[in-house]
């Protein structure tokens, strides 16, 4: 999780200090491009470029905690302004998690390779994954500036609402917290893209595993919206067409399905996870950051399909087309996907 969870809660640790081991990489924030700050991908495979992050000194490990084995269901709150259109993208993306019919290489695919994590039974990781209930916080209930701690308020305003609060689901649902591109949250774009951990009953009441995943259209889009935007110090690099044609949004599905993937086999953050520190693990998809397709590592994205339309994407969805990045496949010790060249 580097876009995972801020496990030593709220003290952060500024990533200039991370110099040396992966880890004690902190676990605070993901970001797509490799930028020129050491990120966990750097720090475990350096220059070698090794093939799509394979390694033998990733050591991934589960610590007997919970997974999400049963149906899981996404419960939305959109924070801020968003678009109707804006809004079917992302729907979209997470209804075709579990769909069975799309064209593959597919969204259903890509969970195949999270669907390989099982609890202390060997119950898999649910195939199930569904559009729960969704909560419009249209007029910025906690500010147009958020902090670790208000996200969780602005989540408990959600559950605890007079008029049809979200439901408590705390085995099994997860709790999606998305801020329009004017919402600036605490380590927005410098560190973090977005992260999930769980809220605390003192602030909440209940123990529910969510995630935060920010619009940065307006913020940092070469950050958190790469390769759909790229930074600016990087002169003569073009930026890609994006698939939904929201640049904002497009950059955003690969972040949540990130968060998803870490939720669902790492919800309380005692499950699924590298590093030898627990205050700072590296989750499935932190170890993929930045690689889409085969060959991906390094600032390489992997091979990626054009769409007839210039459109550039790696999986399909229900009539949709998204880029999303790979997750870690501990099975073969390397980062998979559905649009693997050699499978
Ligand atoms: C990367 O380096 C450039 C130039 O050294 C600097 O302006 C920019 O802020 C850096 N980006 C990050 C994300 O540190
Ligand atoms: C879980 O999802 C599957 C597939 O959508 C469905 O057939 C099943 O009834 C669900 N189980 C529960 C307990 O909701
Ligand atoms: C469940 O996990 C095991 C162990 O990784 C794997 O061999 C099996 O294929 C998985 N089952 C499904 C349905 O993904």
């Amino acid at each position: 999780m580097r876009l995972g969870c801020p496990r030593r809660y709220p003290a952060l640790r500024p990533l200039t200090l991370v110099t040396t081991l992966f880890f004690i990489s902190p676990v605070i924030g993901w970001r797509p491009w490799p930028h020129n700050k050491t990120n966990a991908h750097d720090l475990v495979f350096g220059d070698s470029k090794k093939f799509e992050g394979s390694s033998e000194f990733v050591r991934l490990r589960y610590h007997m905690g919970p997974v999400l084995t049963a149906n899981i269901t996404v419960h939305t709150i959109w924070y801020g302004t968003w678009e109707r259109n804006q809004k079917k993208i992302i729907r979209a993306f997470i209804n075709s998690i579990s769909a069975v019919d799309s064209k593959h290489p597919s969204v259903s695919g890509w969970w195949k390779t999270v669907q390989l994590y099982t609890d202390q039974t060997g119950a898999n990781i649910s195939r199930t994954v569904r559009l729960g209930m969704e909560k419009n916080d249209r007029f910025y209930s906690h500010g147009k500036s958020l902090t670790r701690l208000s996200i969780q308020s602005v989540i408990k305003s959600a559950v605890t609402a007079k008029s049809r609060p979200l439901p408590l689901n705390p085995q099994s649902g997860l709790y999606l917290l998305l801020t329009s591109a004017d919402v600036y949250v605490q380590d927005f774009c410098g560190q973090v893209c977005g992260f999930h951990y769980f809220t605390f009953p003192s602030i909440v009441g209940y123990t529910l595993p969510y995630a935060w995943v920010g619009n940065s259209a307006k913020l940092c889009p070469g950050v958190c919206a790469y390769p759909f935007a790229v930074p600016n110090y990087i002169p003569g690099l073009k930026p890609l067409k994006s698939p939904n044609g929201d640049v904002g949004v497009d950059g955003m599905v690969s972040v949540i399905a990130h968060e998803i993937a870490e939720l669902a086999t790492n919800p309380l953050v005692n499950a699924w996870y590298a590093g030898q520190d627990p205050s700072f693990p590296v989750e499935i998809a932190d170890l993929c950051e930045g690689i889409y397709g085969t060959g991906g590592g390094g600032s390489y994205t992997g091979q990626l399909f054009n769409g007839e339309d210039g459109t550039t994407f790696n999986m399909n969805g229900i009539r949709r087309r998204f880029l999303v990045q790979w997750v870690w496949n501990h099975v073969v010790s390397y980062c998979t996907g559905p649009n693997a060249l050699d499978q």
